[in-house]
């Protein structure tokens, strides 16, 4: 979410470059052409055009001083000259405090897999290099020095993510070191993906090729930098989920926002409730068991990526929640399935938590311990919160008396306050499963969040506000007017999901809108002040009533190398720290 596209124009410097195609020592077909860095862009030449023609993945990763660097750095600068080397000659020389070692190797086996992947041929594991290569190439090092200076091994929304890296090569041109120094592991693994992006693939040498010097430094402009999935319209893989997360690590997005259940399905499969699974998932394969959520949040953390549960409630539950009215504590979701659907909820199947049931409270509060600790350490909770259909609750006669009996009244107003006093509810039921531990709630905007609504019983420190209406609608100046702190994902720009047929947010979102939505503008605009200090961040969505394992990759323009799911492998080196 970089708000805007910063495209880097620079004059260009002619240089004799290190390498060129020669035909004597290819180990493949020479081209007919090559390409040269004209104005910051690549343009390509017959061969005849020049001697100092270099193959495109060359001339891209040095071309225009920050050559394919995504999302662009604070600052960079790259040099045009490369020293070609071998994978296996890559070693981390790793500085750091205990607590967050493990985590730095590991996210340098992730480097190393990257390095592995570049090349064409990669199939699984390891890549076929064959060469032949020179001397040079053969022995050329590459030393990666990070210096990770915090213990920090969980992000928060305070997290500093800012690191330094600095590319250099001896001059005997034997070692290129690329020393890392940053303030927690997070930014230390963001420099990785940066390195990995100064490395490419040299077509004519079957070697990989490092930039001989970069100096970048970096810091996100945003502390949530979020994408959503939805595995209850449709059941997504484990393996697709850590497809998304590679990507998101890849673009430094940082938090997997994950609206697990709804209406349709609820594909959790908790210890302490298993009947809501077996109530709720489309099938006894499609769930996600507590192991495989732990090895997930631990898979994304090494990538610095956060996951974020949402149980969305009031509203948007239904299938899982039948189990109870069988076990003697009746109702817990009411409108279940009903139809037609239009009179009970906005797109079948309907269903709603019963708030007459005190039997509810206690379910949801077990839910939110065993999802506290299988998602463990969780630092933000979605409690989702939207769309409440009054009525769906009005006309279920439990509901109806239990409103009547206790003096609330029926009317429209009267509803929006026993939803308010709901979510009340729900806010002490996870502090109490956090047990101590600060948890920040986030709600959709929705009727709840109308002025005066949710702070009939709360106040704006409480919530941060996820906003997903469009960037003219009032509701985001009401939000920051009354000092909630919000993620953007105003579906005009943001959804993911659009672009099927009719479907209600009309075309898809190309990376161009997705890229000019800013935060920070689209506030200027509604209030007149940017509000950087109530503005955490963005997040893309990827509703999923069109979308599963097998379109949702294009949808958020995950690109990947090597066949899917492949583990990196434990072959990388470790350097001990210079004494
Ligand atoms: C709820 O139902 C009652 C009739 O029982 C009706 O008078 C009232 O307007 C309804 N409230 C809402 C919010 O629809
Ligand atoms: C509730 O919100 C309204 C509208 O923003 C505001 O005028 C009022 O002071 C708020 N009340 C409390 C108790 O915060
Ligand atoms: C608002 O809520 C926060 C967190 O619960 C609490 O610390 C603070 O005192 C509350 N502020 C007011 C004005 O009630």
């Amino acid at each position: 979410m970089q708000g805007t596209v910063r495209v880097a124009l620079v004059a260009v410097v002619v240089v004799t470059l290190d390498y060129h195609c020669t035909a004597a020592t290819d180990s493949k077909m020479p081209a007919p052409w090559g390409w040269r860095c004209e104005d910051g862009r690549c343009v390509k030449h017959a061969a005849a055009g020049g001697s100092d023609l270099v193959p495109l993945n060359q001339c891209k990763l040095t071309c225009g001083g920050a050559g394919v660097l995504w999302p662009l750095p604070t600052s960079a600068s790259v040099g045009r000259r490369v020293s070609l080397f071998l994978p296996h000659n890559a070693a981390l020389r790793p500085m750091c405090p205990a607590q967050v070692c493990p985590l730095l190797q590991e996210a340098f086996l992730v480097f190393h897999d990257a390095l592995q992947r570049y090349h064409p041929d990669y199939t699984s594991g390891e890549a076929p290099w064959v060469g032949p290569w020179d001397a040079a190439t053969e022995a050329h090092a590459l030393v990666v020095a990070v210096t990770v200076e915090g213990a920090q091994a969980h992000l928060t929304l305070n997290t500093d993510e800012s690191y330094s890296l600095s590319v250099n090569t001896s001059a005997d041109g034997a070692v290129t070191t690329a020393t890392i120094v940053a303030p927690t592991f997070f930014g230390a693994r963001h420099a990785l993906e940066t390195l990995a992006q100064l490395v490419d693939y040299h077509e004519t040498r079957d070697a990989l090729m490092v930039v001989q010097t970069a100096a970048v430094t970096d810091a996100p402009a945003f502390a949530y930098r979020g994408l959503l999935v939805d595995t209850s319209r449709n059941f997504v893989t484990v393996a697709a989920l850590r497809r998304t997360v590679d990507a998101m690590a890849a673009s430094k997005l940082n938090t997997l926002h994950w609206h697990i259940t709804d209406s349709h399905s609820f594909p959790l499969a908790l210890h302490s409730l298993p009947n809501m699974a077996y109530y709720g998932a489309y099938s006894a394969r499609q769930v996600y068991t507590p192991a495989q959520v732990r090895d997930l949040v631990q898979y994304a953390r090494v990538r610095g990526v956060r996951v974020l549960p949402e149980l969305d409630a009031p509203a948007h539950v239904g299938n899982g929640w039948q189990w109870a009215e069988e076990e003697g504590l009746g109702r817990l979701a009411v409108c279940v399935n009903q139809a037609p659907f239009l009179q009970y909820c906005l797109q079948p199947p309907c269903g709603q938590l019963n708030i007459a049931n005190p039997a509810t409270y206690r379910v949801l509060g077990q839910i939110y311990e065993e999802l506290l600790d299988i998602f463990a350490p969780v630092e933000i909770f979605h409690f989702g919160g939207d769309e409440v259909n009054l009525n769906c609750w009005n006309s279920t006669q439990e509901i109806n008396s239990w409103m009547t009996a206790n003096g609330h009244g029926v009317d429209e107003e009267a509803y929006y306050r026993q939803w308010a006093v709901f979510q009340g509810k729900a806010l002490q039921l996870l502090q109490k499963a956090a047990k101590g531990r600060k948890v920040e709630g986030v709600l959709w905007t929705s009727e709840l969040t109308k002025p005066g609504r949710l702070n009939l019983s709360h106040n704006s420190s409480q919530y941060i506000i996820q906003i997903w209406s469009t960037q003219d609608d009032p509701v985001i100046g009401e939000m920051l007017a009354m000092g909630h702190r919000v993620v953007f994902s105003n579906r005009d720009a943001w959804y993911l999901d659009c672009g099927v047929g009719n479907f209600w947010c009309g075309a898809y979102k190309g990376w161009q809108k997705v890229y000019d939505n800013n935060p920070h503008s689209i506030a200027q605009q509604a209030t007149g002040s940017t509000h950087a200090d109530l503005i955490l961040g963005g997040e893309v969505a990827m509703w999923m009533e069109f979308a599963d394992d097998n379109n949702m990759d294009a949808k958020e323009g995950v690109r990947r190398r090597g066949p899917a799911g492949t583990k990196p492998r434990g072959t990388a080196s470790f350097l001990p720290p210079p004494s």
